[in-house]
């Protein structure tokens, strides 16, 4: 391998302007070819960040011997079979999320990552907020005693992305909410827990407002159609834990609230609670007999970098622990496909 990874990008939505200046930015990376649907974003994506191949097609990128890894940024419903054709044909991945569109698909790549012998991750960007980091150094030290119940919230007021576009729809995207916005927070809070041991889960999802034409926020690069809307706006889950921790999670991109937009997860421990968005500490202080609000956190950020981008490429040159694994995406995938089956049976999923 020479001393500049080379990256292939398939998908040239709105997400993948900012990954591709996250891979410039890295001393030892390069995007040098990029491959979308449409020539049009290819183009913009191609000249807005330097990158000098085009490919009109997935397979002529991925014959391309000099990309050693491949970024996957495009409709959910894509997100396994591309993966499993980059890692096919010999490449490093890193997918953006949903993992996939149920767990049967991604125990798929899962495979195939086994079978190449290739890296893959799933780019979990909010995992490497420096905040984050602290209350999972926090979590791990015990200064929150033994933690018992978690808050993991992502709840947009009018947050839908551009309406009449694959987001909305159950067969691209496979969720709505649940998988654009509730698989962050979900993931994030089993990280700052560590813990990926889940035994049941209680689900239920709402279409309310993205099917009456409302509630739109705007996020997505892709043409409006006379697609039908027809995945969640509303989700909320209940999860138990090997160990008795319960975690809830809520996740909407449109509801009547009074903010416009609230997220991050919250901890309920047995000395201490916490919140990751802004690391807060709330406890008792022994000494002052007062209660307390700590926001001066000291803890370990693992990745200083803070970038997800930074933590593949490191991890590719044999100079850091790769922050996702795959058991962990695929313990976020059960959980995920628990609320859609808990959600439609109106029972508590087992999952063991
Ligand atoms: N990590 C994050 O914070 C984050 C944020 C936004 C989106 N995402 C994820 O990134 C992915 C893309 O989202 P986006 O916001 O860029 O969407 P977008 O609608 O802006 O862009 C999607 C792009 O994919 C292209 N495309 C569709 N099917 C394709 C195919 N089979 N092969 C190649 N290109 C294809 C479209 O032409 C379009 O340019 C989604 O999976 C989404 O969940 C992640």
């Amino acid at each position: 391998m020479s001393d500049t990874l080379n990256f292939g990008f398939i998908g040239a939505g709105k997400i993948s302007g900012y990954s591709a200046s996250s891979v410039n930015k890295h001393p030892h990376a390069r995007v040098a070819a990029a491959h979308d649907l449409s020539p049009e974003r290819l183009r913009e994506l191609c000249e807005g960040n330097n990158i000098p191949t085009a490919y009109a097609t997935a397979e002529e990128l991925l014959a391309d011997k000099s990309i050693d890894a491949v970024y996957i940024a495009v409709p959910n419903k894509f997100h396994a079979p591309l993966s499993i054709q980059a890692l096919e044909a010999g490449k490093h991945v890193i997918l953006d999320k949903p993992f996939a569109l149920n767990l049967k698909e991604a125990e798929q790549v899962a495979a195939a990552a086994k079978k190449s012998g290739k890296i893959f991750t799933l780019g979990m960007n909010q995992r490497f907020a420096p905040d984050s980091q602290k209350v999972r150094s926090l979590v791990a030290d015990g200064v929150l005693g033994e933690v018992y119940h978690a808050k993991a919230y992502w709840q947009r007021r009018e947050g839908i992305p551009r309406l009449g576009t694959w987001f909305g729809n159950k067969e691209l995207a496979g969720a709505g909410c649940l998988y654009d916005i509730g698989v962050h927070v979900l993931d994030l809070c089993l990280y700052v827990l560590n813990n990926f041991e889940p035994v049941s889960v209680y689900g239920a999802t709402y279409t309310k407002f993205g099917n009456r034409g409302l509630g739109e926020g705007g996020w997505g690069l892709s043409e409006r159609s006379n697609i039908e809307f027809n995945v969640d706006d509303f989700a909320t889950a209940l999860i138990k834990f090997k160990n008795g921790c319960t975690v809830a999670l809520d996740t909407t991109w449109a509801c009547h609230m009074k903010d416009g937009n609230r997220n991050g997860v919250e901890l309920f421990g047995t000395e201490a609670g916490a919140t990751t968005h802004p690391a807060q500490i709330f406890r008792r202080n022994p000494v002052r007999e007062s209660y307390e609000v700590i926001e001066d956190i000291r803890a370990k950020v693992a990745f200083p970098h803070g970038d997800r981008f930074s933590n593949f490429i490191n991890h590719l040159r044999g100079e850091e622990d790769l922050c996702v694994s795959i058991e962990q995406a695929l313990a976020v995938q059960k959980i995920l496909d628990a609320i859609a089956e808990s959600s439609a049976t109106g029972k508590e999923v087992v999952i063991g």
